[in-house]
């Protein structure tokens, strides 16, 4: 059923292969599948949206006994997942193998009745776990065991890859330590699912899909949850009128452009969402925004949420960027580090300003990839060539046109490991001829700057727009010192081993750990955190380097 509602072209390409998997026990672990990162971006969403919408998300007392919690839910059919996480409280996150089973759930579910309060009876697919007794959900045992949905503190992150025994074991470590789980990337479209509830209020056949970071393959534990209402599977829309005889069309009201019309959908639905919004707080639209959003935090997921709508090229981004990461593994570990470490510097920070993105610094990471003597990446022109006639896309008259068979693709033999491709790529943009030069994924080689901005990132499928226009010049100076600064490090043997103390959990931080050092301070556990702030790249290497041999000399 849930197939009628979705982009008429994405069925075309991609048929209805969604069939659910066998129940799996509560509590394991959901890996993501690799098996998953070789299929297209479109039979991915399609399968989680629906996946999605056979699933809850139940608030439990903490000491919920989950045998008894999955036979009282199984009176209404069979359970395909279960997993619990904790975000201000315990959640459930419960798919059932048929989407009946939630009508049969509904039914038996109440709606509360609150003295001195009045609840507006907002039906949701978000529902609480009350028990009135006399069942025991306790059993004598502890709460149930929650899966992680936020990654660890950078200094036990830097802990943890100082005990590693290679550059290259560091780097993966990192990626498996902050990349996003099978369980967060569930919760991600069952939020995503939940919103369009609210949604189909105004518009029953609209679908809200995540895209960014949530669903390209790079992110990270933790990071927010990009939004997108596609009305384009809206039934009638592509409906050919016929070229002779009678026919209906709907009688629509019009706005004055695309972008009025985006705005009052997403005001409307901005209100609807504060308003009866279960677990929706913090609700600002911002709707005069180049790309205008409502945003809000999710609370019973823990999601920062950006909700846009009209916002087609994102999604191909996000498509593209899905495909990037998918070709070859070195892809995804050496964004995921480079992101780290553009972090711990305050390179780039979630809150918007004068620095560097994640998605400019991601498309860097592709661009150089591109560039090797032997390139691991094709350029996009080249999976523009490998598209095939169902990969055709025009937005908004821009061709956003590229291959989504990841089989298409042929890749070169390039062998360099992943502490080569580290240590290249602070060398690359540690000289890179940022004055004159532009970043350009289309063709995979620089190309003379349009403009004076001081980074210049074409955008791939808006080539009149710099990704990084926003980034001043004292920010791309920072960028390219602590190029420089990691390069010479990762050059230096006192870094590039690992070193090893008397005992467990003594390991100085080396290689990557110790390029995401923050400042010397850090490792003396001295200065305040003003003072390091303004601390020379020489005396924050001196100091490392000091930290080492005190290290040495107490182990
Ligand atoms: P996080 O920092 O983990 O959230 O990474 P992200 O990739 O999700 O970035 P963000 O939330 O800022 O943006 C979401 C998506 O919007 C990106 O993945 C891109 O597809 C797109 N996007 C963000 N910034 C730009 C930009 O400057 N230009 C273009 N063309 N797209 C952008
Ligand atoms: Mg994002």
């Amino acid at each position: 059923k849930c197939f009628k509602k979705v982009d008429s072209c994405f069925q075309r390409k991609f048929g209805t292969n969604t069939t659910a998997t066998k129940t799996d026990a509560p509590n394991k672990k959901y890996k993501i599948d690799s098996k998953d990162r070789n299929k297209s971006f479109y039979t991915v969403q399609e399968e989680k949206i629906e996946q999605a919408e056979r699933s809850v998300l139940i608030s439990c007392p903490a000491k919920t006994n989950e045998k008894k919690f999955l036979n009282y839910l199984s009176r209404h059919g069979d359970i395909n997942k279960c997993f619990f996480y904790e975000s201000y409280g315990t959640y459930a996150v419960v798919e059932f193998s048929n989407k009946e089973s939630l009508t049969s759930l509904h039914e038996g579910t109440a709606i509360p009745s609150i003295n001195h309060e009045a609840t507006v009876p907002f039906k949701s697919r978000l529902l609480s776990l009350r028990n009135a007794g006399p069942v025991d959900m306790s059993n004598g045992q502890s709460a149930p065991q929650c899966q992680p949905q936020t990654t660890i503190h950078i200094n036990d992150l830097i802990q943890r890859l100082s005990k590693e025994d290679s550059i290259d074991q560091q780097i993966s470590s990192l990626t498996e330590t902050y990349q996003l789980t099978e369980e967060n990337v569930c919760l991600r479209f069952l939020v995503c699912s939940l919103l369009k509830d609210i949604a189909a209020a105004y518009f029953p056949e609209c679908t809200i899909r995540p895209f960014g970071s949530s669903v390209n393959g790079f992110g990270k534990l933790g990071c927010d949850l990009d939004m997108f209402l596609d009305l384009d599977g809206i039934s009638g829309r592509n409906l050919k009128r016929p070229k002779a005889g009678l026919s209906l069309e709907y009688q629509t009201k019009r706005s004055a452009s695309e972008r009025a019309g985006t705005q009052s959908i997403l005001s409307v639905i901005g209100e609807c969402v504060d308003q009866f919004g279960p677990g929706c707080v913090g609700v600002q639209k911002i709707l005069q925004a180049r790309c205008p959003l409502v945003r809000f935090a999710h609370q019973p997921s823990g999601f920062q949420c950006d909700l846009t709508a009209n916002n087609r090229v994102a999604m191909k981004s996000s498509e593209l960027l899905y495909l990037y990461g998918g070709l070859d593994r070195r892809v995804r570990c050496l964004v995921f580090s480079v992101r780290c470490w553009a972090r711990a510097h305050s390179i780039t920070s979630s809150i918007s300003g004068a620095w560097i993105s994640n998605f400019s610094l991601t498309v860097m990471v592709l661009f150089f990839l591109q560039r090797r003597t032997i390139p691991i990446l094709p350029t996009l022109d080249h999976l523009k060539e490998l598209a095939g006639p169902l990969d055709k896309s025009v937005i908004e008259g821009n061709d956003c046109t590229f291959v989504s068979d990841f089989t298409k693709i042929r890749l070169q033999d390039n062998t360099e490991t992943l502490e080569q491709l580290l240590q290249e790529f602070f060398e690359f943009y540690g000289t890179f001829a940022f004055n004159c030069m532009s970043i350009n994924i289309r063709k995979g080689r620089e190309q003379n700057k349009p403009e004076v901005s001081p980074l210049h990132i074409q955008n791939p499928f808006e080539p009149a727009l710099n990704v990084s226009k926003n980034v001043n010049g004292t920010q791309l100076e920072r960028f390219v010192a602590l190029c420089r600064e990691s390069a010479w490090m990762l050059q230096q043997r006192e870094f590039n081993v690992p070193h090893r103390g008397s005992g467990t959990g003594n390991n100085a931080p080396w290689g990557l750990a110790a390029l995401l050092m923050p400042s010397v301070s850090q490792v003396a556990g001295v200065k305040s955190r003003k003072k390091r702030k303004r601390e020379p790249a020489s005396e924050r290497i001196k100091g490392l380097l000091e930290s080492l041999k005190n290290r040495e000399v107490k182990s």
